[in-house]
């Protein structure tokens, strides 16, 4: 691995900068290129065989362009269908974003667990396979989210997204007797890496306390257990932020905390 490891964050649109995020805060050393593939955005619009025909010939592309040392597929929707295509095809390693499934059941008392997600998300079989493996008995509640990941992007552009438009993504993730804490959800995992930048109104809005598990940090720890000890100083070189879209953005400002500081150029 060269001295200045590369690597190439991808999402279909913004919310892979939750991921992002904790990478750089982990991995001060290293140089990022964040893609967001906003051409085909919202993924979770889409078709599975669409999404596959996008994404594998796309990451070739740019790991042609880009030349990562590893590439994070920082998307459920993706993940959930194109890390064995993207394995057999690229000898690049990657690293991909799956719902928390394993952590959530195992920590949950209330045995109670939503997965939410897009609508592709919990329709895939690869869900559907961890809850029957790692589900540890739980009953596990899968909620396809049509707009969530829309509105977390108009709030992270600045628009006005209201209290009853997120209320109504997430309200069937509560489920069991609210008045009894012991029969009820306490915890969702948040399956869709757009939501935590809604993190905080989630909480507010929510009909009772939970845990929201976000899997971010698992997904730093295991980027930099790739990548072997830091090698080099803080990269100050800024960072590289590409629209597959090509339009001009003028998010720097509010996306620097996103990029540990840097400046996406
Ligand atoms: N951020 C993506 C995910 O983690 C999906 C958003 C979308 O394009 O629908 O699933």
């Amino acid at each position: 691995m060269s001295t200045r490891p590369t690597i190439l964050v991808f999402d279909s649109g913004l919310g892979g900068l939750t991921v992002l995020r904790e990478i750089a805060a982990t991995r001060p050393d290293a140089h990022y290129v964040y893609v967001a593939d906003d051409d085909f955005f919202p993924y979770g619009h889409h078709s599975e065989e669409a999404i596959i025909t996008r994404v594998v010939p796309l990451i070739g592309e740019l790991i042609h362009a880009h030349g990562p040392d590893l590439v994070v597929i920082a998307c459920n929707t993706a993940s959930t269908l194109v890390m064995s295509h993207l394995r057999t095809a690229y000898d690049v390693p990657f690293v991909g974003t799956v719902p928390a499934i394993k952590p959530a059941c195992a920590q949950s008392r209330t045995r109670r667990v939503s997965v939410l997600g897009t609508k592709g998300t919990v329709k895939r079989e690869y869900t559907r396979a961890l809850i029957r493996d790692f589900g540890q008995g739980c009953e596990v509640t899968l909620v396809g989210s049509p707009e969530l990941a829309s509105l977390a992007e108009r709030a992270l552009y600045g628009e006005e997204v209201s209290d009853s438009e997120i209320l109504a993504e997430l309200v069937p993730c509560f489920v069991g007797d609210p008045d009894d804490e012991t029969a009820r959800t306490d915890t969702i995992v948040l399956a869709c890496t757009h939501y935590p930048l809604l993190l905080d109104r989630l909480v507010k809005l929510a009909p009772w306390p939970v845990d929201w598990i976000d899997p971010a940090p698992a997904i730093a720890r295991r980027v930099s257990d790739l990548l072997g000890p830091q090698v080099a100083a803080r990269d100050e070189a800024g960072a590289e932020l590409v629209f597959t879209s090509r339009r001009p953005h003028d998010l720097s400002r509010v996306l620097q905390p996103y990029f540990g500081g840097r400046v996406p150029a």
